[in-house]
């Protein structure tokens, strides 16, 4: 199997009785850049926070070969799984270089953390390179843009070598520059890794998704390519309500090529 293959099989979680995640079928390979769209409550953030351990499951969510359900959020995030949240979760007090380089300390461990180091380490530099805060190194995170903010947690999951990414709605509340930025590196971020990204946004998406997984009510409704799931009556029921639909309305919801 697949070193960096993350395989969903029938995952499943449940609140007080509540299905949120309803037997979910799901695998990414790496390279991939897939999203995971569907309207609100349709249990993305759920199932994320099911794959890091976040909520309790049910099923299987093997990750290079390893079922994570089960097992605890740290275990899991130091098998190479990273997620961001909704909310960026910078430590605002403390500059990017300060942020990257507590992030890289926990993934070194707590000695090597209190060794004093006077020199930023490699894998703080290359990070901030790849995320394109290099000129903000010194800024304090408080002051970074939301934009910033995002890729800065990316920048995060980088030095921590995170393989699997999943990213809830990264480019929300973004300028276009912004979100047009967001999409190549999450391109380049992909190479080499897997990486699943919430998003509501269908232009953002029609834009950069290589592949499309589109979640209603807790289970899979379609998946493919953009061009497939646009095309996907039963997502254009999801997005425009139940009946037939023009062109025109759909395009306006889904995007050009709906
Ligand atoms: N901790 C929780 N307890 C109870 N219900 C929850 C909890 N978290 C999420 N839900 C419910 O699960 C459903 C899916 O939520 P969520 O995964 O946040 O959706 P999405 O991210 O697709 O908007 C929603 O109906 C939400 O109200
Ligand atoms: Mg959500």
């Amino acid at each position: 199997m697949n070193a960096d293959y993350l395989e969903l099989t029938d995952l499943t979680v449940s609140f007080d009785g509540f299905v949120a995640v309803d037997r979910v079928n799901l695998s990414v390979l790496p390279g991939d850049l897939r999203f995971l769209i569907g309207p609100n409550g349709a249990g993305k953030t759920t199932l994320i926070d099911a794959v890091s351990g976040l909520v309790p499951a049910t099923g299987a969510a093997r990750w290079a070969g390893v079922d994570l359900v089960g097992r605890k959020v740290h275990r899991i995030a130091r098998l190479g799984v990273g997620r961001t949240f909704q909310t960026a979760t910078v430590f605002e007090e403390l500059t990017v270089t300060q942020n990257l380089d507590i992030a890289a300390g926990a993934r070194r461990g707590v000695l090597a953390l209190a060794r004093r180091r006077s020199r930023v380490p490699e894998v703080v530099v290359e990070a901030m390179e790849t995320v394109g805060l290099t000129e903000r190194a010194d800024a304090l995170a408080g002051t970074l843009s939301h934009g910033q903010k995002q890729w800065l947690e990316i920048g995060m999951l980088l030095v921590q070598d995170a393989k699997l990414l999943m990213l809830d709605e990264p480019v929300a509340g973004m300028s276009s520059d912004e979100k047009d930025e967001t999409g190549r590196l999450l391109q380049r971020i992909a190479t080499g890794r897997t990486v699943v990204v919430v998003e509501h946004d269908m232009d953002f998406m029609r834009a950069f998704a290589t592949s499309v997984t589109v979640l209603h009510a807790g289970k899979v409704l379609a998946e493919g390519s953009v061009a497939q799931v646009q095309a996907d009556l039963r997502v254009q029921e999801v997005y425009l309500g139940p009946g037939r639909h023009s062109q025109a309305e759909a395009e306006a919801v889904l995007g050009e090529g709906a």
